[in-house]
């Protein structure tokens, strides 16, 4: 298994390009089951959470070529994908695929929407809570689905198409919106989904949606107006800058005292993420073409903040603002309200000398004056990110095993990371 080792105590300087977002990458893909049209997507990052899809996706039926490098174009450009589910084969997505990524329960809707019955395996929980799917099956039932679960799967079934209706969301979901959203479209007559989750990644769902022919009103809002239409069409979508590598790589810059400019990046998209860092104590510039964040010279503060859906403080990003706080002068409180289980990194980021203290949904992080190198374990996307954080501060050595975990979302990492300076690479096996 592959370990990332990091030597710290080097700045941060450079340019680090954005990818397209992981968030915005996977269900844009998965509403190419949508239409018999090809779906052109640009901008879809090389990450194996994309692989992983694109595998499911073609248990489907969909056809999926990867469009080759253009002139001038490098690989940091991302990638085109061109999707074509021309004929919906096979209905049921099987445990051993959507247990492998939660993201692919999200199939469900659209194969409802367009075949009229749909087997898709529980996802069950995962190490960052229990993550249940209550919501997108309300909301499918008041499209008028008949739900049934049977042996770890849920079949779902609207032989004469979904109907348009209210959907009231109990409970912010990106995930039930995502599935809300597509089932609506397709759907005979009008349906209003009410507390939609704002996230920017459904946002581009939508405006790709539209792209295909659907009509939907009050995009970025929490009201989303849909008038089912009979079918989508062939459409051409750029995915959007992703916010929490943005985010990330704004962390890893401000803790080492570093200087580096995001290309790409939108401060739209993360705008409480970029106020607490100013609080903090870090140059935050905007502009037409990315983000500069720099922190020469300053001592970093404290700060309180809570997860909260979009436009609060992502839940993505907590954990590598909590490492970022390990060394900030002060006791910095952050608060996790979204998910139930997600301080796996404090015990190993305390490996590294941090001083956390976890009071329930609390972590209080009082600031040490340095980190120091170890060797520690990452235990899911965001947490092994936070990892990396710390150890470009540490003092020595760290390394970090099963990387696999930042795979599924981060692309290229250790060369974006290098290219700026720090001292990092992967060792095999
Ligand atoms: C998406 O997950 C993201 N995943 C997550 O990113 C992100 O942390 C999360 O949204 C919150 O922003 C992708 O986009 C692929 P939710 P999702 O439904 O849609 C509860 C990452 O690191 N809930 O918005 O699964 C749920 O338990 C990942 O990239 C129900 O109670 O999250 C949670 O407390 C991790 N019933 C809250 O809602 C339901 O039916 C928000 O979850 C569904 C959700």
């Amino acid at each position: 298994m592959d370990r990332i080792r990091i030597v710290g105590g080097q700045r941060l300087h450079g340019t680090i390009r954005i990818s397209g977002a992981k968030n915005a990458a996977l269900p844009l893909m998965i509403a190419s089951l949508l239409t018999k049209d090809t779906l052109t997507l640009h901008g879809v990052p090389r990450l194996a959470d994309v692989t992983l899809l694109s595998r499911i996706l073609g248990n489907h039926g969909v056809d999926i070529t990867i469009a080759g490098k253009r002139a001038g174009q490098s690989t940091s450009d991302g990638q085109t994908f061109k999707l074509t589910a021309a004929e919906i084969v096979d209905t049921t997505a099987p445990y051993e695929m959507v247990a492998r990524m939660r993201a692919s329960f999200w199939v469900l809707a659209p194969l409802l929407a367009r075949c009229g019955e749909a087997r898709v395996s529980l996802p069950g929980g995962c190490a960052i809570g229990t993550r249940p799917v209550d919501l997108h099956l309300t909301a499918l039932e008041a499209l008028g689905a008949s739900i049934e679960l049977d042996g770890g799967y849920v079949i779902a079934k609207a032989p004469k198409g979904l109907i348009g209706g209210r959907v009231h969301l109990a409970k912010v979901s990106v995930g039930a919106t995502h599935n809300a959203l597509m089932a609506a479209v397709l759907a005979l007559g009008d349906t209003v989904i009410e507390n939609a989750a704002r996230e920017p990644e459904v946002a581009d769902l939508a405006a790709c949606l539209v792209e295909m022919g659907a009509k939907i009103e009050g995009i970025g809002t929490s009201t989303l107006h849909i008038e089912g239409v009979p079918s989508l069409h062939a459409a051409e979508h750029a995915v959007l800058p992703d916010r929490i590598e943005t985010g990330t790589y704004a962390m890893a810059a401000a803790i080492t005292g570093g200087d580096v400019f995001l290309e790409g990046a939108r401060a739209d998209l993360l705008q409480e993420a970029l106020d607490i860092l100013r609080t903090s104590g870090v140059e935050v510039e905007e502009t037409n073409f990315g983000i500069r964040v720099a922190r020469n010279g300053h001592g970093l503060g404290p700060v309180s903040v809570e997860t909260q859906p979009f436009p609060g403080f992502p839940t993505d990003l907590q954990a590598q603002l909590i490492a970022l706080m390990c060394t900030a002068s002060g006791v910095s409180e952050v608060r996790e309200t979204i998910f139930e289980n997600r301080f796996m990194h404090v015990q190993e980021l305390a490996r590294l000398g941090a001083r956390i203290d976890l009071k329930g949904d609390t972590a209080l992080v009082t600031g040490v004056n340095g980190l120091r190198g170890a060797q520690v374990m990452a235990t899911d996307l965001r947490a092994s990110v936070s990892l990396i954080i710390a150890g470009l501060a540490a003092q020595g050595e760290t390394t970090i095993g099963r990387v696999y975990h930042l795979d599924r979302g981060f692309e290229r990492i250790e060369e974006k990371l290098r290219h700026c300076g720090a001292h990092i690479e992967r060792l095999s096996g």
